[in-house]
């Protein structure tokens, strides 16, 4: 099911998300909904909050099929990526110039409450430290060294 996509000025993307502790139906239905809704608006990513939901989820595709994350968090990263475009399905208007590290690692657990650990690198490692902000209530506005306009 598509949900609709809160867009910069709600004050619900300013929102720290809460850890997901319950591994249910519902946990697997919104993380459903926000799969379709990511590929329906043409997304790379889409956490939990865009929908509002105030839940530590994201789903990305950054090319390589979907990739769920439920309580992910980055324990360690390096380098500078290459990729510093960035843009936002809550922010649909502008584009930036963002700094991020080239690789990191990271924790995380599925829809089921098992726990994994990965390194990602380039793009997903991007989409993946963009998609962890906005669990913390950060946009990438916030970091951009310069914003730009689409036409
Ligand atoms: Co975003």
């Amino acid at each position: 099911m598509i949900r609709k996509i809160i867009l910069e000025g709600d004050p619900v993307l300013r929102k720290v998300s809460k850890e997901v502790t319950v591994f249910d139906e519902r946990l697997a239905m919104l993380l459903d909904d926000m799969a379709d809704t990511m590929y329906k608006a043409d997304g790379a990513g889409l956490s939990a909050v865009q929908v509002g939901v105030l839940k530590r989820a994201f789903v990305i595709d950054t090319g390589d099929g979907l990739r769920e994350f439920v309580n992910p968090k980055i324990t360690k990263s390096s380098g500078t990526n290459k990729i510093k475009e960035e843009g936002c399905l809550s922010i649909p208007d502008r584009f930036g110039y963002v700094e991020r590290p080239e690789h990191v690692w990271i924790t995380y657990q599925d829809r089921n409450g098992e726990s994994h650990q990965d390194k990602l690198s380039g793009y997903a490692a991007k989409a993946f430290c963009h998609e962890s902000d906005h669990l913390d209530g950060i946009l990438f506005i916030d970091r951009a060294t310069k914003i730009k306009k689409y036409n």
